[in-house]
């Protein structure tokens, strides 16, 4: 969607994988979706530097509103009791920090959860977001049928464009659609992003899922990401406890490569240093945010080990992630060279690793590069483009 929003892909934090649809605030007061939760976040966001990393939107997810929109106006109100300040007064908050707000909404009659949807109040609820200062709108695809979305969405997306207030518009689209050939270029253009595929969990299997996926690029949907447009294959769980450290990085580094949107969905208040300095890394950032906005593609598979190539700046870059999804068992060690990637040409690079920055020497696209990596692991390379050709 041009609308000159998320021009690489856009970062922040969102509530769903870690704090789902809990309402109950007498029981949970720390962990329930309530005003507070976001003013919480908005607080870690600015001061523990994630703001400083990127890290901008404070989404609100499913589970803010009434069940019950308001008799008179028919405007969506938030649960008064857990939002006993109101929206407006919570953008306002979130914006003295510096940070955007992001709320969600659903398309067909009711949320996932149950909520008021905006079908019949598509123009309302636009404006209604805008008037609030609401910076994102998430708009599911429950409660109604696939075949009203080439509809529903663009509708939604001209009366956000209506408001006059910029509007990053997130899609849930052709994650309801995984077997039916989503039109992504029309997707494409009334969306900013789009979820693909199915919800994350804290789990293992479900980011291998997510990548595998993501990998076989179905519909080739890697084709329409670019500044403006992104795949989505949802939130960050880094932080939580379903992965080892490992498996952590093996998110960040594939999220990087799929040019992906970073939303954390994890508790920051709690969360430790290591899994923040993992999120803050500044060479994984710089990869997932190159400004080309290319989506990275997986081109080489040998039984469970794969590898996946992104091109970045400086033009005639690569990032370059290897992936040994192996269940245990011992490293794996072998050869790898641009050439098997698909790379050819006379170009030089200075090869580096990215989590921890180290500078590996020069290399051309046939010079061999020793790779040893673990079971459940990712190796993240850059291969930056000298501008001279090396002489041997
Ligand atoms: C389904 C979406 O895919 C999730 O991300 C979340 O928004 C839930 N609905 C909320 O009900």
């Amino acid at each position: 969607l041009d609308n000159g929003l998320a021009r690489t892909p856009p970062m922040g934090w969102l509530s769903w994988e870690r704090f789902r649809c809990r309402t109950d605030c007498k029981m949970y007061p720390n962990s329930c979706i309530n005003e507070k939760l976001y003013m919480d976040m908005a607080d870690r966001l600015s001061e523990d530097g994630y703001l400083r990393a990127g890290y901008k939107y404070v989404n609100i997810d499913d589970c803010w509103a009434t069940l019950q929109r308001d008799p008179k106006t028919l405007r969506l109100v938030p649960d008064p009791v857990r939002f006993p300040s109101g929206l407006k007064k919570l953008a306002d908050y979130v914006h003295s920090k510096g940070l955007k707000l992001g709320i969600y909404g659903d398309m067909g009659t009711k949320t996932c959860g149950g909520y008021p949807g905006s079908k019949f109040t598509m123009e309302l609820d636009a404006q209604t977001f805008a008037e609030w200062g609401i910076d994102s709108f998430k708009m599911d695809g429950c409660y109604s049928t696939t075949k009203d979305f080439s509809v529903a969405y663009p509708i939604m997306e001209f009366f956000l464009n209506k408001t006059g207030r910029p509007i990053l518009f997130s899609c849930s689209w052709p994650a309801y659609m995984q077997s039916s050939d989503p039109d992504y270029k029309l997707i494409a253009k009334h969306c900013n992003i789009w979820r693909n595929y199915n919800d994350i969990t804290d789990s293992w299997d479900s980011v291998k899922t997510i990548i595998k996926y993501y990998g076989d690029d179905k519909y080739n949907f890697s084709a329409v990401a670019g500044p403006g447009n992104f795949n989505d294959p949802d939130m960050i769980i880094v932080g939580n406890t379903g992965l080892s450290y490992q498996q952590w990085q093996v998110q960040m580094a594939m999220w990087a490569m799929m040019a992906a949107p970073l939303f954390l969905s994890e508790d920051l208040r709690t969360i430790t240093p290591e899994a923040r300095t993992l999120i803050q890394n500044p060479g994984v950032i710089a990869i997932n945010q190159d400004r080309l906005g290319i989506m990275g593609k997986r081109v080489w598979q040998s039984g469970n080990i794969e590898a996946w190539i992104r091109p970045v700046t400086p033009v005639g870059s690569y990032a370059v992630a290897v992936l040994n999804l192996n269940d245990g068992g011992a490293q794996s060690g072998f050869n790898m060279t641009l050439v098997t990637l698909g790379v050819k040409g006379q170009d030089a690079y200075n090869l580096s690793e990215v989590f921890s920055g180290k500078a590996l020497g020069k290399y051309t696209v046939s010079t061999n590069f020793p790779i040893f990596i673990d079971t459940n692991s990712v190796l993240l390379l850059k291969y930056t483009k000298l501008d001279r050709i090396l002489k041997w």
